[in-house]
């Protein structure tokens, strides 16, 4: 895994956001997986730039979803069916046939969470897995302990994790449970871009990068994948280098 550091958010989205576009021009039938949060805005806005002007085109590629919450039908503003429609799908050149989030209101949600994975696989794959990084080290909706080996399954959120995204949702109480991507389907990704900003993610970011590979760091796994970079600013690097990583 290595890092790349930029100066401020705007700089680590841009360099983001044409890492995964170059990757499209190459490979027009590209398979992605995705994230949600706030970390991902900018990367979202300028690849819609791109498309907009036509520097890229997304109407071959397919789109797979990290995660969603359990228990949102996909219409509800905190879902990340509407983050997602939003931000990127809404505004690109996607096919919808291929568009692919986590149902959160499926009747039989353990169902759901195979069908996706049977989904990620009949497409060949994932090419390009973009990440955010919790403030415990989450990937996607593993948090802390998640099973290297484990696949798309339902989880139960941390805590912290629930405090964090609280004010998306009324009376600040966020869900309990979420549909995520596993371990072992990001790992198996062909490459991977975790991109992290601001001070509260640095210490994370340090035992990711600079800690023991641990199920108890889920970012850390990236350690054993080939072609894994993490994106930052200098706010989520402020942690490296100064042996504090656990
Ligand atoms: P954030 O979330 O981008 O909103 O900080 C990242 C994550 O929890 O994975």
């Amino acid at each position: 895994m290595r890092a790349r550091i930029f100066p401020d958010y705007e700089a680590m989205s841009a360099a983001a956001a044409d890492a995964v576009a170059r990757r499209v021009s190459e490979d027009p039938s590209s398979v992605l997986l995705l994230p949600t949060g706030t970390t991902p805005l900018g990367m979202y806005r300028r690849l819609v730039d791109l498309c907009r002007l036509g520097d890229v085109s997304f109407a071959e590629a397919t789109f797979f979803n990290l995660d969603e919450y359990l228990g949102l039908l996909p219409d509800h503003p905190a879902s990340y069916h509407v983050y997602m429609k939003e931000h990127f799908y809404g505004l690109i050149d996607a096919d919808p046939a291929r568009i692919f989030v986590p149902d959160g209101a499926a009747l039989d949600p353990e169902a759901e969470c195979e069908r996706y994975e049977a989904a990620i696989k009949e497409s060949g794959g994932v090419d390009v897995c973009v990440l955010g990084i919790g403030r415990n080290g989450h990937i996607g909706f593993n948090e802390p302990g998640a099973p290297f080996d484990s696949r798309t399954r339902v989880v139960t959120l941390s805590e912290s994790t629930r405090l964090v995204n609280a004010a998306d949702f009324e009376a600040n109480r966020a869900p309990e449970r979420a549909i995520t991507v596993g371990m072992a389907t990001i790992a198996e990704s062909r490459e991977v871009l975790l991109l992290a900003s601001d001070t509260n993610k640095a210490k994370a970011v340090a035992a990711a990068l600079e800690g023991e590979v641990s199920e108890s760091m889920p970012a850390s796994m990236l350690g054993h994948h080939p072609r894994a970079t993490l994106f930052l600013d200098e706010d989520a690097a402020s942690g490296l280098g100064q042996g504090v990583a656990g």
